[in-house]
């Protein structure tokens, strides 16, 4: 139960591939939850791969109650998410500002599908299955993309809409809290 240290772009490890859990319901797999749900808290983010802390199983969680810093982002559940499996629905892909804990500071505008249904399970093996849009969509692909090695910083189609946070704000180019640390 401890605040670990959050891997930073440029570490080796972000750039690896998380390996699928074959147990749920273990304390080994209930202390990394408790890491990450209390690393992801200390932060003030609203998502966190394992592998961002080191450990390199796919198992992410994200989650956005209702906040006056943020207030065009929709509130997400608090959600544990093992194996997680994402299937695009429909063609559309929408920007979005989008930062991340791993690059901290930075904002980048970073195409996503609109629409996905994502499956997995959560910490104790429990199946979960949902249909979400917009925000949500969003902050799950980022944390999924992070299981397979993927910085949002990849996705990026146009770098000049990359940059340091108050740079952006400065200049008109990044409406103010436009992005969360995912
Ligand atoms: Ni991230």
């Amino acid at each position: 139960m401890a605040v670990r240290p959050i891997l930073r772009l440029g570490h080796p490890l972000l750039r690896e591939v998380a390996a699928p859990l074959g147990k749920f319901d273990t304390p080994e797999l209930h202390a990394l939850v408790q890491d990450l749900l209390n690393t992801m808290e200390a932060s003030n983010g609203a998502g966190l791969a394992a592998i961002q802390i080191g450990v390199l199983q796919r198992v992410v969680i994200f989650g956005l109650e209702r906040n006056s810093r943020y207030p065009d982002a929709e509130p997400v559940p608090l959600t544990v998410l093992v194996n997680p499996e994402i299937e695009p629905l429909g063609e559309d892909r929408e920007l979005g500002w989008e930062g991340c804990l791993s690059v901290p500071g930075m904002r980048g505008l970073v195409p996503r599908h609109r629409q996905i249904r994502y499956r997995g399970y959560d910490q104790y093996g429990q199946p979960i299955d949902r249909t979400v849009a917009d925000f949500h969509a969003r902050v799950v692909q980022h944390e999924c993309d992070h299981l397979d090695g993927i910085l949002y910083p990849d996705r990026i189609e146009d770098m000049r809409a990359f940059g340091f946070q108050d740079e952006l704000l400065a200049s008109g180019v990044l409406p103010a809290a436009a992005a969360v640390d995912e």
